[in-house]
């Protein structure tokens, strides 16, 4: 039997939308009704915790901490591979706080022997962690998002550490400035994207890389409620609430969509797959080896 998969989250009790880095965030909005926000982020982020729990995960809760209300995005914190971990360099001055918080997270997993190692892309480096680099479980390499918040440079990093392929996507559209935001990669080989936030190029290379009957265009609607913004582990994707055919699309697929209130964290550009960090993401390579060691 598989193992439950692991997902880290943050405490929201800290978050709050003070600031904008992206064009989804409103701090004005969010100072009209401080206390009804934040007290439905609470229970958002309750809500999404029991729904991963419920369709299978292991979720592990870290303190956020004061200052630093984009904590609760803990997929930009590091690539995560084989029980390594490269801790994320981030754009904005408003969240490098947080290097400091999660390298010190996967440090203490290294010291239990959870992870084998824990590295730091360099300092001029950005990169802003798996919200930018999506594992493809099917064809076993990461597709990394750049051109937004994290740097080109950031990819060769990547592809060293991990020895593993990269597929460079260059983004270009400020709205959708963390691959997460607009790339899915689910567990059957489909992958689900938002054509206008890519390249002429990049576009190019999901087509011809996935191919036209695995790939599922989201439309506008879906893409602004955070709906590619998913989590899949199995048949199972949970995400915010879906609008379009989203859910028709996954569903006909076979997979089983849960849909959550996220709208507070909507108001600071994020949705489930960047409210998590999923710690136990493994290569076929390293799970074979794994199994002949085991043996
Ligand atoms: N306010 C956060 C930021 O702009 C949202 C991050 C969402 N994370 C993600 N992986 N899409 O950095």
């Amino acid at each position: 039997m598989s193992r439950a998969p692991s997902l880290l989250m943050v405490d929201p009790g800290h978050f709050e939308v003070s600031y904008t880095i992206n064009p989804w965030m409103k701090p004005d909005a969010w100072s009209q009704d401080r206390e009804g926000h934040f007290r439905a982020a609470q229970a958002s982020s309750l809500a999404l915790r029991q729904a991963l729990e419920k369709a299978g995960a292991e979720v592990i809760m870290m303190p956020g901490a004061a200052g630093l209300p984009d904590m609760v995005f803990p997929a930009n914190a590091a690539v995560v591979l084989d029980g390594r971990a490269i801790v994320a360099r981030f754009r904005c001055p408003e969240r490098r706080g947080e290097e400091a918080l999660f390298l010190k997270l996967f440090q203490s997993y290294r010291a239990r022997g959870l992870f084998t190692e824990v590295a730091q892309y360099p300092e001029t480096v950005f990169q802003e962690g798996a919200g930018d680099c999506i594992w493809d479980h099917t064809r076993q390499f990461f597709w990394a998002g750049y051109g937004q918040r994290s740097v080109r440079e950031s990819l060769a990093v990547t592809r060293d550490f991990f020895g593993v392929t990269i597929e460079p996507l260059e983004l270009v559209s400020p709205r959708f400035y963390h691959l997460d935001t607009c790339f899915l990669s689910l567990s059957g080989g489909e992958v689900v994207y938002y054509p206008q936030a890519f390249s002429e190029a990049g576009r190019g290379r999901i087509r011809d890389i996935v191919g036209a009957d695995k790939l599922i265009a989201a439309g506008d609607e879906d893409a602004a409620a955070f709906c590619i913004n998913a989590v899949n582990f199995g048949r199972e994707i949970v995400m915010a609430r879906p609008k379009d055919g989203l859910r028709a699309k996954l569903s006909e697929r076979g997979y089983h969509v849960t849909g959550v209130d996220l709208d507070s964290f909507i108001m600071s550009g994020g949705g489930a797959y960047c409210m998590t960090l999923r710690l136990d993401r493994a290569s076929d390579a390293a799970t074979a080896k794994a199994k002949v060691a085991r043996a």
